[in-house]
């Protein structure tokens, strides 16, 4: 496993009444207070269950949202912590804050086995800016570190890439070690046809990934958000479906690149509109019949069976992003079936991303995946050939 290669496990750590410091990804969906869906807390819990049972004093650590370095109650992680105490049945005890006197006490209070949760990492902007000084803050709350957020590893931040190097021993956590393994095997010589699915909100975070996947992928197809901007890159009209204006030129350029090596990139046909997100119905039309006033919300029939042919002759498949606004039932049709299609295959599939993986797990498909990767962006810079500098920092 050359990925791992150079990078000890919780398993190597002597944890038994150390501070361990333990990054997570629980940047999970909210509604209010409650968390409407736990894959990322569920996926931590082999980690968090293997530290309390070898008696570490375990120092939770997360981001949650974009809060950009302002304390907005929004954004606590509360929600997530009492979601984990309720799964694990233990106290999970929240710090205040994610650095100063706050987490100290909480932390010196701490007997062998018990949970601390710090507040989130985002409220302050050092974060982001891999901040030595916040670094060292966090430092001082721990003796071990080990980083199980894999959804994260691809963000240079100061509780994923500068704390590692500051704190002598640090590992990889159990969800980490499974997720670096199970997307090693798209790395390297991959069964073809290997067909990339895109889509999802996020689309200037995804834009970056053409320029690699085109070397490595049969085919790709788009759906959701980012197909907006591609059908809008080739002239046709989208109403008011949300694009991203300035990333226009890029899709040209996008696909011309896929046309002169050869690798289909297959748009919508048709889509489900409506002037509203709280829409009670859409309609179905062809993307060439997208009226002004309209937005487009899911990939229609025509477009599902279209993707379906191809994946149904597919040997590798990589999902990232809904189709559409699948939290909406009038809109949720195409993610569900894409995500049908694609299991339906017998190809090795590997689905990324929060809300893809939302959708999975509430069409109860989860477990005939080949992988579900609690990572998106991240899944995808690596299997990109990205070295991931969460992971990088853990190495040596
Ligand atoms: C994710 O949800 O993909 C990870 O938690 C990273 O979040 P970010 O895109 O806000 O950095």
């Amino acid at each position: 496993m050359p990925m791992l290669d150079g990078i000890r496990s919780i398993r190597d750590l002597n944890i038994e009444g150390r501070r361990l410091f333990l990054r997570v990804d629980f940047n999970v969906p909210l509604e209010g207070k409650t968390v409407t869906d736990d894959t990322r807390i569920r996926a931590a819990l082999p980690t968090i269950r293997y530290a309390i049972e070898h008696g570490a004093r375990i120092v939770l650590a997360s981001h949650l949202g974009r809060p950009k370095g302002t304390r907005d109650a929004k954004y606590s992680l509360e929600p997530a912590g009492s979601a984990l105490a309720g799964l694990l049945d233990q106290e999970v005890v929240l710090a205040d804050d994610c650095i100063g006197d706050g987490p100290r006490k909480v932390i010196q209070d701490l007997r062998d086995g018990q949970i601390a949760m710090l507040e989130n990492l985002r409220f302050y902007a050092e974060e982001e800016a891999n901040d030595e000084n916040f670094a060292k803050e966090l430092a001082k709350l721990c003796d071990v570190y080990v980083n199980d957020a894999f959804g994260a590893a691809h963000r240079a931040h100061a509780s994923v890439q500068a704390l590692p190097r500051l704190v002598g021993e640090r590992a990889t956590g159990l969800l980490m070690e499974r997720e670096l393994d199970s997307l090693g095997k798209l790395l390297g010589d991959v069964a073809k046809p290997y067909v990339l699915v895109l889509g999802g909100a996020k689309v200037s975070d995804k834009m970056g990934v053409f320029d690699q996947m085109l070397t490595k992928v049969s085919a790709i197809l788009i759906g959701g958000a980012m197909a907006n901007t591609f059908l809008a890159a080739k002239g046709l009209s989208v109403g008011k479906s949300k694009i991203e204006e300035d990333k226009l030129a890029l899709a040209r350029s996008v696909l011309q690149k896929a046309e002169l090596r050869g690798v289909p990139i297959i748009l919508p046909e048709d889509v489900v509109i409506a002037t509203s997100l709280d829409a009670a119905h859409g309609e179905t039309v062809s993307v060439t019949a997208i009226p002004p006033d309209a937005m487009a919300l899911d990939i229609g029939e025509r477009t599902v069976a279209l993707f379906r042919e191809r994946l149904a002759h597919s040997s590798t498949v990589l999902w990232n992003g809904p189709m559409g606004l699948f939290e909406k039932a009038p809109f949720a049709a195409g993610t569900r079936g894409i995500a049908h299609a694609i299991v339906d295959s017998t190809a090795f599939s590997v689905v990324g991303g929060g809300d893809s993986v939302a959708a999975v797990q509430d069409a109860g498909l989860a477990d005939r995946f080949g992988h579900v990767s609690t990572g998106g962006g991240a899944s995808l810079e690596l299997l990109e050939g990205k070295k991931l500098p969460g992971v990088e920092a853990l190495r040596g």
